[in-house]
């Protein structure tokens, strides 16, 4: 708790905007960050409380406040992983900063594998629930009542409204907005064939190491979520074909643009 006050405390003292709307943004969709204007960028490791600093490459490890479309936003260029070694404590303290700062609205963003038949390398999946998968919780311990409550509700945790928001603004722009449930293992190993298959038969539609520990938090936080994952490759077994993370940077860089224009649509409206 003393930790989140000094941590906040040390960034509104950096900023002089009040951002309503957060963003985190995930492997190799960084640059949208670099689309926000007149940016205050602060690096992680400047920033009292925030984990060390994250390795994985393609993730520049800053917060950049700012204005997109003219609406001021907060935006994690890059995440902490639990499959760095990051506690979820650790994974998860950025949205109680976000919240302690005003967000209201949380957009998370990561590549993800696809499992459903009808996804493909370069789409945008709205994700409408996800699948825990892990028995990992970043609310094991103590309530803090102050945070949230003991035992959330987790039915609307991807805003009904905020979903109709970005089918909409996906509709405007005529990009074709896929939707599916995200499951969540930790990784860093991908999945063998026969965990895709099983993951299919429970409901999972794409697949991912990030997101869902940041989205708990947020519910928890009273913060309304959408969440967007671009399919970066298909899970394992799907194609008949080996996965490697150069795939997954590879089309998320294809699919840059479209993603842009879509996020700043979204924001916007
Ligand atoms: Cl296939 N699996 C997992 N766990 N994470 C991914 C992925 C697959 N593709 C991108 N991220």
């Amino acid at each position: 708790m003393t930790q989140l006050f000094e941590t906040t405390a040390f960034l509104k003292n950096k900023i002089s905007k009040h951002p309503k709307i957060g963003l985190i943004l995930g492997s190799g969709l960084g640059m949208l960050a670099d689309e926000i204007e007149n940016p205050t960028k602060i690096k992680y490791e400047e920033i009292p409380g925030f984990p060390p600093v994250s390795t994985v490459e393609g993730h520049a490890g800053q917060l950049v406040i700012g204005n997109i479309q003219g609406i001021e936003v907060i935006a994690m260029q890059g995440r902490f992983h639990f499959y760095e070694g990051y506690g979820l404590d650790a994974v998860t303290f950025p949205v109680r900063v976000m919240k302690e700062l005003g967000i209201e609205k949380l957009i998370v963003t990561n590549a993800a594998g696809g499992i459903k038949q009808d996804l493909e390398p370069g789409d945008l999946m709205l994700i409408t629930d996800h699948i825990n998968n892990t028995g990992q919780n970043p609310l094991i311990g103590k309530n803090i009542s102050e945070h949230g409550v003991r035992f959330p509700d987790m039915s609307t945790a991807y805003d009904r409204n905020l979903q109709k928001i970005a089918k909409q603004a996906a509709e405007k722009m005529d990009l074709k907005l896929k939707e599916g449930v995200y499951v969540w293992n930790t990784g860093p190993s991908y999945e063998t064939p026969a965990e895709i298959r099983s993951l299919a038969t429970i409901g999972g539609d794409a697949i991912g190491m990030s997101t869902v520990p940041e989205v708990i938090v947020a519910c928890h936080a009273g913060i309304q979520c959408v969440g967007i994952s671009c399919i970066s490759n298909m899970a394992a077994g799907i194609l008949d074909q080996p996965l490697s993370h150069n795939e997954v940077i590879e089309t998320t860089e294809k699919v840059r643009e479209s993603f842009l224009q879509f996020v700043k649509q979204l924001i916007k409206d």
